[in-house]
């Protein structure tokens, strides 16, 4: 039975993001740029002739933002359809190549990547620990991995999550997207109360987030229809806590892990908040 739930939940995700990446091929450079120097630390001087893997690269946002950091090649790997419009997104690119795959069955060779970032991916997997050490194993000595997660909330709020999802997930995709739109000036107004300086006014704006808790509040419309519809639709949408997924780390042998959400700087307010984490593989394994 729970086999038979996996395979349908994977089959939702694969529809949602399919839809959605070729439906919002939202760019916001600005924005972009700085989530993506946020969640991965890269820099043009690490990137320079390296093997990159972008995994779960979606419309392809982040890998065309690396692709001009000037690696040698940055491959795209995606489980849906989004790799239509990641393909045409990078196809004035020579360096970068698109491939569609699942990261629980990985089509490379272990020791193939220099540097891997996966920027909200592993949570939207059945099994985000084995995608996660699988992709460890595709580092070559030396090499890095940074991802970003979602983060678990308090039980209370874990609880409400459950509830809206258990609905939404299953819902058609169709009337998701319709009610994501008319949700949009829900996240308009939550962004407003809760910016107020009012007690009584920002507590109305909470209650209001926590009744409607998935309607995302970017300060682009359009954006927010996109956000949302990525929080109510997908299968799989798993929140984790920092120590679980240092554990990952360890598991996988990485070492240097490092905290990248300790730097972030926000770009606006109701960004999504997440464990965001990098480390390295060993250079040299001890012979001991
Ligand atoms: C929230 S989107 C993030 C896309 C991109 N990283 C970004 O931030 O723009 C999640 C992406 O993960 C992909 N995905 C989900 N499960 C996957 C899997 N098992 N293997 C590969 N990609 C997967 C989805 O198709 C989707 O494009």
């Amino acid at each position: 039975m729970l086999a038979v739930m996996t395979v349908a939940d994977q089959a939702r995700t694969k529809s949602t993001y399919g839809l959605q990446w070729n439906r919002f091929r939202i760019l916001r450079p600005e924005e972009d740029r700085a989530t993506f120097r946020n969640r991965t630390a890269l820099t043009a001087d690490e990137l320079a002739g390296r093997v990159v893997l972008d995994a779960g690269c979606g419309m392809g946002r982040y890998l065309r933002m690396a692709a001009e950091l000037g690696p040698r090649i940055v491959v795209g790997m995606d489980l849906s359809e989004a790799t239509r419009a990641a393909t045409q997104l990078t196809s004035d690119l020579h360096t970068v190549a698109v491939v569609r795959g699942d990261l629980l069955r990985l089509p490379f060779a272990p020791g193939s990547f220099d540097h891997i970032y996966s920027i909200g991916v592993l949570d939207h997997t059945p099994d985000p620990r084995a995608a996660f050490l699988g992709l460890a194993r595709l580092l070559k000595p030396g090499g890095r991995i940074a991802i970003w997660i979602y983060r678990k909330e308090r039980p209370a709020v874990e609880r409400i999550m459950d509830v809206h999802r258990a609905i939404s997930r299953r819902l058609p995709l169709g009337l998701l997207l319709g009610l994501s739109k008319a949700a949009a000036p829900i996240g308009g107004l939550k962004r407003r109360l809760m910016g107020s300086r009012a007690w009584i006014v920002q507590r109305a704006g909470v209650a209001l987030h926590l009744a409607t808790i998935g309607v995302s509040m970017h300060p682009d419309p359009e954006v927010r229809v996109c956000d949302t519809l990525d929080w109510y639709a997908p299968g799989f949408l798993s929140r984790h806590t920092a120590d679980e997924v240092r554990g990952w780390f360890r598991a996988a042998g990485l070492v240097e892990i490092e905290d990248l959400s300790a730097l972030q700087t926000f770009f606006h307010e109701g960004q999504g908040h997440g464990i965001n984490l990098a480390g390295r593989r060993p250079s040299e394994v001890s012979s001991a």
